[in-house]
């Protein structure tokens, strides 16, 4: 059984499988048409969400799934009466083929896979983890790049609590002379345990200041924007915002990517810039997707 619970999961092999198989789906769409007949996928989201659930929802739709789903999970489900995830999960396995989970538990994954018989993706886990939006991140890597290994990226924003950054961490380090480089306001660092994850994998984690500590010729430059929903009081706006004058510093070669929903982080007047990628990010967001059901359900 194919779950998707952490970029933990993936290695080097795994992940060229998986997006040589997005490249495939991305091309030939019709060959997939029908790789989903007959199956039921549970959408349970408990936290805001328009990219990820809705592009979920499109993969099932455009494999020629079904989907069963709540608009608002934390106030439209049995969660609301005090169902723990995990009955909610026996509940749902009986009624459907795969689920995709959202919930503000950093811990979720873990407990669901405990009990799942059917394949469990994680669509986000609090501050944790969101392995499918970082895959379709390296994806859009990928893509721009060709090889993976030797890629410089700063990850910006809020490094804390951006369970985005965390997953995209996992997956970029499995690559070889790879560079990371921080960018935050200082109560948004990137926690300790993940400098200390990519340094086990040999790659040493440069902090930096102000944009003129990056680069100007890094590959990527992924911002995120402040969780503020994560945290108890007010720790003010993002202090380095990406706009047309910071981003002729960089390179041609420069591309700036976001998971997006933004705020102000990245200002609109780099929108047409043919680095700014973030919307075409969402749209493999899809095709990415529908990789994982596919193979979700191949492996069976
Ligand atoms: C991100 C998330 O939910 O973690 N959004 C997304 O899935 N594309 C980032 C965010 O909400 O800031």
């Amino acid at each position: 059984m194919k779950h998707v619970l952490s970029a933990e999961q993936y290695n080097r092999e795994s992940l060229e499988q998986l997006f040589e198989l997005t490249d495939d789906i991305k091309k030939n769409p019709t060959k997939y048409a029908k790789k989903l007949d007959g199956k039921i996928v549970a959408v349970m989201f408990y936290e805001p969400s328009t990219r990820t659930r809705m592009s979920f929802q499109t993969a099932i739709l455009r494999l020629g799934g079904q989907y069963i789903a709540t608009e608002n999970a934390a106030s439209n489900s049995s969660g609301k009466k005090g169902e723990t995830l995990q009955d909610t999960v026996k509940i749902l396995q009986g009624y459907a083929d795969a689920i995709v989970i959202r919930h503000s538990s950093d811990t979720w994954p873990e407990e669901a896979a405990k009990i799942a018989t059917v394949p469990i993706i994680n669509g986000g886990a609090g501050k944790g983890e969101h392995p499918t939006q970082a895959l379709l991140d390296l994806y859009t890597i990928r893509e721009h790049r060709k090889s993976l290994d030797g890629v410089k990226v700063a990850i910006l924003g809020d490094l804390l609590n951006g369970r985005t950054i965390h997953s995209l961490l996992k997956l970029v380090s499995l690559y070889k002379n790879v560079e990371v480089y921080g960018l935050s306001k200082e109560c948004f660092a990137l926690p300790q345990k993940y400098i200390d994850m990519l340094a086990s994998r040999g790659i040493q984690y440069k902090k930096c200041n102000n944009f003129n500590d990056i680069p100007k010729d890094v590959d990527v430059m992924y911002h995120t924007r402040i969780q503020s929903e994560r945290f108890e009081g007010d720790f003010g706006r993002e202090e380095f915002i990406i706009n047309k004058e910071i981003l002729s510093q960089f390179s041609e070669h420069t591309i700036v990517l976001h998971p997006l929903p933004r705020n102000e982080e990245i200002s609109e007047d780099i929108d047409n810039d043919p680095r700014a990628m973030y919307f075409t990010q969402a749209v493999n967001g899809l095709y990415v997707r529908m990789g994982l059901f596919v193979q979700a359900f191949e492996d069976k």
